[in-house]
């Protein structure tokens, strides 16, 4: 393959004049039904992307679907990433809609109450399989997609602040995504092996403010103090980091963004 693409559309590592270079590329963005995934879904709409995204909740989906300006350019699809042949029938429509994925935000990740000493191995197997395996799934198809179309697309894989120490309690989420940063950069490995111009980022946040405590505890009370700390990061500053990561110059590769709240201890 040769890293430059050959396109209709402009060459997202040239710049488009008034525009993002990315203007009318095809992104997928996992997890997009709340928090994070679902205010990358709104900035990508906003650089001008077709964007699909993809949650289980439909109803979720629907909802942002509703509210983005082009029904032409959002594609929401109900997908559980637990379940390989729902991921797979996700990519089919997506090459039948769109002939395939120039962006992929593997994005869809949670925490759950899994302690080492007394944890439930489904919940560990749970987590394992939605943010490591179904990561290294979409990864894949994604990137098959970007090849063959000769494409110079983009990775980008939410890690979090627990891929760089592991808060106790959560080791099994932290192992998840101590793996997530060990994917990234073996895809990027594997891909500079190839003299590929796809770029593979990692974005690793602190305590951002999502249904994400709620998610992994099913306590409100404690997801409102987890939150009330200090003031937290929002979904909209992970998802202006994202657009920063693709916005970067062709030979400018972002490996690994940690972004913590301010007064963040840890
Ligand atoms: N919030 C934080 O403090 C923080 C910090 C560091 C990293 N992160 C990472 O950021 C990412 C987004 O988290 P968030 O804060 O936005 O949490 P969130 O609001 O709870 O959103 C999680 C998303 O993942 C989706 N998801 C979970 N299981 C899924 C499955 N089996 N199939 C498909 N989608 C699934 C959920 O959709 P459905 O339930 O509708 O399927 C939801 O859209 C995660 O990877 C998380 O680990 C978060």
């Amino acid at each position: 393959m040769t890293p430059e693409a050959k396109q209709t559309t402009p060459e997202p590592g040239s710049s488009t004049p008034g525009g993002s270079r990315w203007r009318g590329r095809v992104a997928l963005v996992t997890g997009a039904s709340s928090g994070i995934g679902r205010e990358i879904v709104r900035e990508l709409t906003r650089a001008g992307m077709r964007v699909a995204f993809c949650a289980r909740r439909r109803a979720r989906l629907e909802a942002l679907a509703q509210e983005l300006p082009d029904a032409q350019s959002s594609l929401p699809l109900v997908c559980d990433l637990q379940d390989e042949v729902q991921i797979a029938a996700m990519f089919a429509e997506l090459r039948a809609r769109w002939d395939g994925v120039d962006v992929l935000v593997n994005n869809a990740g949670f925490a759950r109450g899994a302690s080492l000493l007394d944890g439930a191995s489904s919940d560990w197997r749970a987590i394992l399989e939605v943010n490591v395996l179904a990561l290294a799934i979409c990864s894949r198809e994604a990137i098959a997609d970007m090849r063959r179309r000769d494409v110079a697309g983009h990775v980008i894989n939410l890690s979090s602040m627990a891929a760089h120490r592991v808060p106790v309690g959560s080791a099994m989420y932290s192992a998840s995504k101590y793996a997530v940063r060990s994917l990234t950069e073996g895809l990027r490995g594997e891909l500079r092996a190839m003299d590929s111009a796809i770029r593979v980022t990692a974005i690793s946040p602190g305590y951002v403010e999502t249904e994400f405590a709620l998610a992994a505890t099913g306590d409100p009370e404690h997801a409102r103090r987890t939150y009330a700390r200090y003031p937290c990061l929002q979904a909209g500053d992970i998802a202006r980091t994202v657009r920063f990561a693709l916005d970067a110059p062709p030979h400018m590769q972002v490996h690994d963004i940690l972004i913590r709240p301010t007064r963040q201890p840890l």
